[in-house]
C-alpha cells in the first residue's frame, strides 16, 4: 500500500494540455470528496470549492483575467511567474487554465490564518486522486494573484464565490492530451535528518 501511494505521488505531473472532453460526474465527485476529507486547522473546514465546467463561463472568466494582467503593473521585484503572467497575457490565445474542461477554485475565509494551508492540502488531495484515475491537473495560481481585482471578484461573486473569501489556489482538471512530462530533477540538500 505504501508503495502505491508513493508511486501515485511520484507519477503526478502538472498537466498543461487537455483534451476537449468533459470529465464525468463520478470522477468529479471523487475529486471533491478527496478535497473535503483533507485535514484543516482546528478542523475548520471553512473552505469552498467552486467548480466551473461551463465552457462559456470559463471563457468569459479568461477574458477578464487576461485583461486584468494586461492592465496590471509589474515591477522588477515581483515573483518571476507573476512577471511572466503579464507577458503571457499579451498572446491572443492566452488561456490561464490551459483550456481544461474543469476548473476547481479553492477559496477560504479571508481572516483565517490557515486559509492557504488548508486549501493547499485539499488541492494536493485533488491532484493525487485525479492522478489515480488518469486525469491531469495543474495548480492554477492566476486567480490568487487577482484577489483584489474588482472585475474578477464581481464575476466570481455572481457565480457564488463570496466576497469575504480569499482565493487560495485552483486546479485545472481534464483528460491528458499528449505525453506526460518527466518529473523535474529533485534539488539537493532539501532534507535534514537529526538522529
Ligand atoms: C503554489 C503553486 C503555484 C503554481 N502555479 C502554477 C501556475 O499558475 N501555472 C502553472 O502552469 N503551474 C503552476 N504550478 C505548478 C508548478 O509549476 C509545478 O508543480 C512545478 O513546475 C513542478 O512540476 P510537477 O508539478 O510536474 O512536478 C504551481 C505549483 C504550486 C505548488
Amino acid at each position: 500500500m505504501e508503495k502505491l501511494i508513493l508511486e501515485n505521488i511520484k507519477s503526478r505531473r502538472s498537466i498543461r494540455k487537455y483534451m476537449d472532453k468533459q470529465i464525468n460526474d463520478e470522477s468529479l465527485n471523487m475529486l471533491l470528496e478527496a478535497a473535503i476529507y483533507a485535514p484543516s486547522g482546528s478542523n475548520n473546514q471553512s473552505w469552498l470549492f467552486t467548480v466551473i465546467q461551463n465552457k462559456a463561463v470559463l471563457q468569459q472568466l479568461n477574458i477578464i483575467v487576461r485583461e486584468a494582467f494586461l492592465e496590471s503593473e509589474v515591477n522588477e521585484n515581483d515573483y518571476p511567474a507573476r512577471k511572466a503572467a503579464k507577458k503571457k497575457a499579451e498572446n491572443e490565445n492566452y488561456n490561464f487554465y490551459y483550456n481544461a474542461p474543469t476548473l476547481i477554485i479553492a477559496s477560504n475565509v479571508n481572516n483565517y490564518p490557515n486559509a492557504v494551508a488548508d486549501c493547499s492540502v485539499a488541492l494536493q488531495n485533488i491532484f493525487l486522486t485525479a492522478n489515480s484515475i488518469d486525469l491531469g491537473t495543474c495548480w492554477i495560481n492566476q486567480l490568487s494573484w487577482l484577489n483584489d481585482n474588482i472585475k474578477v471578484r464581481e464575476f466570481l461573486f455572481h457565480i457564488g464565490l463570496p466576497i469575504d473569501h480569499k482565493i487560495c489556489g485552483a486546479s485545472s482538471v481534464g483528460f491528458i492530451d499528449g505525453q506526460v512530462p518527466k518529473a523535474p530533477l529533485r534539488k539537493e540538500n532539501t532534507i535534514n535528518i537529526i538522529k
